[in-house]
């Protein structure tokens, strides 16, 4: 089934929502926690997915390097996944980093058939030196990262 999806950027209005949604899989040990205020601080790199008024997904672009962002915070509520809704957002994301002239564009996961079916390769995660530098070093699972990295060329 699909849902009528429309993504947009993030405003400061979308932080308890976000919040909220990003909780619930920061506790399930699948997406990084962010605070109020981390969400505040970066609201513009986030975008999000609406059916209706309610927002059902989100995600986040990190930059990595001059030619290298990273798909943070990507997730979509219980009751809409599937729908395409995800696969939206990481195309919206896919049109910021366009428009932001980065030629690579990655991700740590757990949902490999997800991003391969949005034309991501999986890739050894040692080619990313940069990613150690940023939310590695506060992640609970630092020297036991099982998640696989992707990657897509966007040039
Ligand atoms: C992974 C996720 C973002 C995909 O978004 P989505 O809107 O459900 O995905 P789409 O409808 O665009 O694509 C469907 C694909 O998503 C994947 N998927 C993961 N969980 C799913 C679920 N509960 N229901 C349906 N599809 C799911 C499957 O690979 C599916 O492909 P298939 O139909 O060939 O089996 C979403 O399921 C989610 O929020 N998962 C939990 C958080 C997470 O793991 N985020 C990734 C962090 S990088």
């Amino acid at each position: 089934m699909e849902a009528v999806a429309v993504c947009r950027r993030a405003t400061e209005d979308d932080i308890e929502i976000l919040a909220d949604l990003i909780a619930g899989y920061a506790e399930k040990g699948i997406m990084l926690p962010r605070s109020r205020e981390t969400l505040k601080r970066q609201i513009d790199t986030f975008v999000v997915a609406e059916v209706g008024d309610d927002v059902v997904g989100c995600g986040s672009l990190t930059r990595l390097g001059a030619d290298l962002v990273e798909i943070r915070s990507l997730g979509i509520s219980e009751g809409y996944k599937g729908m395409g809704i995800g696969s939206k957002l990481v195309d919206q994301l896919i049109i910021e980093a366009k428009e932001q002239h980065i030629p690579k564009i990655m991700a740590l996961t757990y949902e490999v058939h997800f991003f391969e079916k949005n034309g991501f390769t999986v890739v050894n995660k040692e080619i990313f030196p940069e990613k150690v530098w940023t939310d590695c070093v506060n992640c609970p699972k630092q020297h036991a990262c099982d998640e696989i990295a992707v990657l897509k060329m966007l040039n």
